[in-house]
């Protein structure tokens, strides 16, 4: 028997969930038909011959364990999406109103929205940390900066590897010293607080 397909609105009022079953899936062809040109949502679709199907379903369920630990910091996943076929083809996601900030750091920044972005990003990644899971796949193109209602820098992390291990974390951040430490040398003053400062 075929189940019926949520509505795009039943998705997106959807809780988070990381269960298997109840992941929540959405047809690429209802998107179509409701016009998905929300702004808040962000469509990845990845292809599939480069991008194995459980290595996706990976990426999301990492994305929603990173949200429940730090809803703050991380965009927040809403669903699978499938094409007309059965197959997973990407998620659905919010949309940061943004720049990574691999292209934000072209840009002069001033020192209070450095601080921002650094002090913000550390947070995040101490509470995916703390709850002994981790992003897996940092790099600066992963962290998207927006400005929030009161005017400060704020970040989300996107774009996870599959797995969840937290050692990975701290493995990208002494491999990359690099990744966020130009931005440093280029923007910050204050050296002491690295990533090596992050709580694990
Ligand atoms: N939810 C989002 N909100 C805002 N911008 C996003 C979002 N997701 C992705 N982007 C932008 O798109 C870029 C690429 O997205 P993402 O990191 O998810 O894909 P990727 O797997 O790294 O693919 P690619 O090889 O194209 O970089 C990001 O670096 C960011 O600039
Ligand atoms: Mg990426």
């Amino acid at each position: 028997m075929k189940t019926r397909m949520p509505s795009l609105e039943e998705v997106l009022g959807t809780p988070v969930e990381i269960d298997d079953n109840k992941v929540p899936v959405v047809e690429c062809e209802l998107m179509k038909a409701e016009d998905l040109l929300n702004k808040s949502i962000h469509m990845k679709i990845v292809e599939p011959i480069a991008f194995p199907v459980d290595l996706l379903y990976g990426e999301y369920r990492n994305l929603c364990r990173m949200y429940t630990a730090s809803p703050d910091y991380v965009a927040r996943p809403y669903a699978m999406i499938k094409d007309r076929a059965g197959s997973y083809i990407g998620y659905l996601v919010e949309k940061i109103g943004g720049k990574d900030l691999d292209r934000l750091r072209r840009k002069l920044l001033a020192p209070r929205d450095a601080a921002d972005i650094r002090k913000n990003v550390l947070t995040g990644l101490a509470q995916i940390n703390a709850q002994g899971i981790g992003h897996g796949d940092l790099d600066r193109s992963n962290i998207v900066a927006y400005r929030n209602r009161e005017g400060a820098l704020n970040i989300k992390l996107i774009d996870p590897a599959p797995s969840f291990n937290k050692t990975d974390d701290a493995r990208n951040i002494k491999r990359d010293s690099v990744w966020l430490s130009d931005f440093s040398n280029d923007y910050w003053e204050d050296k002491d607080l690295r990533f090596a400062s992050v709580k694990r």
